[in-house]
């Protein structure tokens, strides 16, 4: 309900450009709303008015899909990144759970965007992945929601076009009960008493720009694969494995069929070195003529 109320107050910030209203009144009004309904709300995070209006107006989040994600998160000339993702997803994904973190991550958005930046400080960008839409990239990072995905993203060196910074990563999970927007601001390493950096950095074969897979681009076929074995009902897979084996199981017989001196199998029954052999052998010895119709029988 409250998260609703935000979202209601969000939106009508979004329109405030055609009323009457100033932009800035509207949101300062806003601002005291949603910090009312955030019990723990550090008081040194400023109000996001302080920081100006393009501040309010320039909240926006990124939506991350498997087609930008590169991109984004790409060390770039211009400068260095920090970037705040949001992981969530809906019934499929998060079981139905992500809801109270979602009004989290919802009220700490603007929050996030008015968090003043020190001069030559990282940009901070936020954006946010569906794993209901973006099942795909949620499996090739073998991301879980709901969390928060936070790489520091490194400046690339114009004059040295070999140099390949490494972009850390940090994953902290939410919890769905008891998180908080204050929790999540905290991320940020520049909001005061952020703790970004207790959390452990991950630097395995997953990681979405430093990985091995990444690196021999494959992490995505690796996301395709996991998602599509994760959405094949299981007694399809089933009837996929039982029809291969067959067809593996049948090859190898007709395969075997087709040897000349197939002893492994031949050696038990003394009336054939013959029977999986063949015609070939059967006609090499013509004093048991029942041995072709055995070698026949047998093969079935
Ligand atoms: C998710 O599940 C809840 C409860 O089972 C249901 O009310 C809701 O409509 C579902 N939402 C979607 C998008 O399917
Ligand atoms: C969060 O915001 C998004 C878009 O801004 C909205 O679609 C979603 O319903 C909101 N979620 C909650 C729980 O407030
Ligand atoms: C989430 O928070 C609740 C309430 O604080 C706590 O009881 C629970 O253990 C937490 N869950 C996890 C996975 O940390």
């Amino acid at each position: 309900m409250k998260s609703s109320i935000v979202a209601s107050l969000l939106f009508s910030v979004a329109l405030a450009q055609d009323a009457q209203i100033p932009l800035k009144e509207k949101a300062a009004g806003w601002f005291d709303k949603a910090k009312s309904y955030i019990p723990s709300v550090t008081p040194s995070i400023p109000n996001p008015i302080d920081a100006g209006d393009s501040a309010v107006a320039d909240k926006k989040v990124q939506k991350i899909n498997i087609r930008n994600y590169q991109r984004l998160l790409q060390p770039k000339i211009d400068g260095e990144e920090e970037w705040l993702i949001y992981v969530t997803g809906g019934n499929k994904s998060c079981f139905g759970r992500c809801g109270k973190a979602d009004a989290a991550w919802n009220q700490s958005v603007p929050l996030l965007a008015a968090l003043p930046q020190s001069a030559g400080s990282s940009e901070l960008k936020l954006g946010q992945v569906d794993c209901e839409k973006e099942p795909v990239l949620c499996s090739a990072w073998a991301a879980s929601c709901p969390s928060i995905f936070h790489f520091t993203v490194p400046q690339l060196n114009s004059l040295d076009p070999t140099y390949k910074p490494t972009s850390p990563l940090r994953v902290k999970d939410l919890n769905v009960t008891s998180t908080t927007a204050d929790e999540i601001v905290r991320l940020a390493s520049r909001a005061p008493g952020s703790y970004i950096m207790d959390v452990p950095e991950y630097s395995g074969v997953l990681h979405p720009v430093d990985g091995m897979l990444a690196k021999f681009g494959v992490q995505e076929y690796l996301g395709y694969f996991i998602w599509a074995l994760g959405s094949t009902p299981s007694w399809l897979i089933m009837i996929v494995i039982s029809f291969a084996s067959r067809q593996f199981m049948g090859r190898r017989m007709a395969g075997n069929a087709g040897r000349p001196a197939p002893n492994t199998y031949g050696t038990s029954s003394p009336a054939g070195a013959a029977p999986a052999g063949g015609p070939a052998p059967a006609a090499a010895k013509p004093g048991t003529p029942g041995s072709a119709g055995k070698g026949g029988k047998k093969r079935r």
